[in-house]
């Protein structure tokens, strides 16, 4: 599994972002998570220090914390400049403004540096990528995946993202998939296949309204369920 460091963008949202991402309720965050392509969110460090446990899976845990700390250095204020070019595509709500996304986005990956190297140690960091991850069938209750399937809806294909949805619910009674449009912002052309696809099947499937939104018209996150009744 070659991962190319200066192909990735190493943005990490943090736990607060991923409760709103994904409509976390108290009982959801007691639950066994994985988080899938958490890369540098601080979810996982976060939830630690509460006490909760959670496993993140992404092939960019085969770099180093100097590495990846380096590569975020390199593409941030590109990455904010581009952001501040495109003011109508974005909503400042949560994240006041370019700048204060910057800087959040700078203390969520302090937060994960802090950290990766003991959550490594103790397999809350492991080096993986969809569409084939080597957990168990249903050693978890809950599968996250926050900016990676629909968001490269160009980059990634239909058959992936089906791969890929298929594994997560092998490993996980649930999944929530955050956002469902594309990096030009429109809805993923591989949405309504998945949809259809899963309630074919008899899963319990639904995309509900979040409080989150920075790409505008991104607040909506798609829930896909075992039917355990
Ligand atoms: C935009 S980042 C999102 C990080 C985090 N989920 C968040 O929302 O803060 C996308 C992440 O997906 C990871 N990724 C890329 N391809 C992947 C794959 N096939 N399986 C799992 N993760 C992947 C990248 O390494 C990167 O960390």
């Amino acid at each position: 599994m070659a991962m190319v460091l200066n192909k990735v963008v190493p943005f990490g949202r943090s736990m607060d972002e991923y409760v709103k991402i994904f409509n976390l309720t108290n009982t959801d965050l007691n639950k066994r998570i994985i988080g899938i392509g958490d890369g540098p969110a601080s979810f996982n460090a976060e939830m630690t220090r509460q006490g909760k446990r959670v496993v993140s899976v992404d092939p960019l845990y085969q770099f180093s914390s100097a590495e990846i700390l380096q590569r975020f250095n390199e593409v941030v204020d590109n990455i904010i400049n581009q952001m501040k070019a495109t003011p109508n595509d974005w909503v400042w709500s949560y994240h006041q403004s370019p700048d204060d996304l910057r800087s959040n986005r700078i203390k969520v990956i302090q937060e994960f540096i802090s950290d990766y190297e003991n959550g490594k140690k103790s397999n809350r960091y492991v080096i993986g990528e969809l569409p084939n991850l080597e957990f168990q069938n249903q050693e978890f209750e809950i599968a996250l995946c926050s900016h990676l399937l629909f968001l490269y809806s160009d980059q990634l294909n239909y058959n992936f993202h089906l791969k890929s949805v298929d594994e997560m619910l092998r490993i996980a009674q649930e999944v929530r998939i955050f956002p469902l449009l594309t990096l030009m912002l429109k809805p993923s052309p591989h949405l309504d296949g998945i949809i259809e696809y899963y309630k074919a099947k008899d899963y319990r499937v639904s995309i509900e309204k979040v409080e989150y939104e920075l790409q505008l018209g991104g607040n909506q996150m798609l829930k896909i369920a075992r039917d355990v009744t």
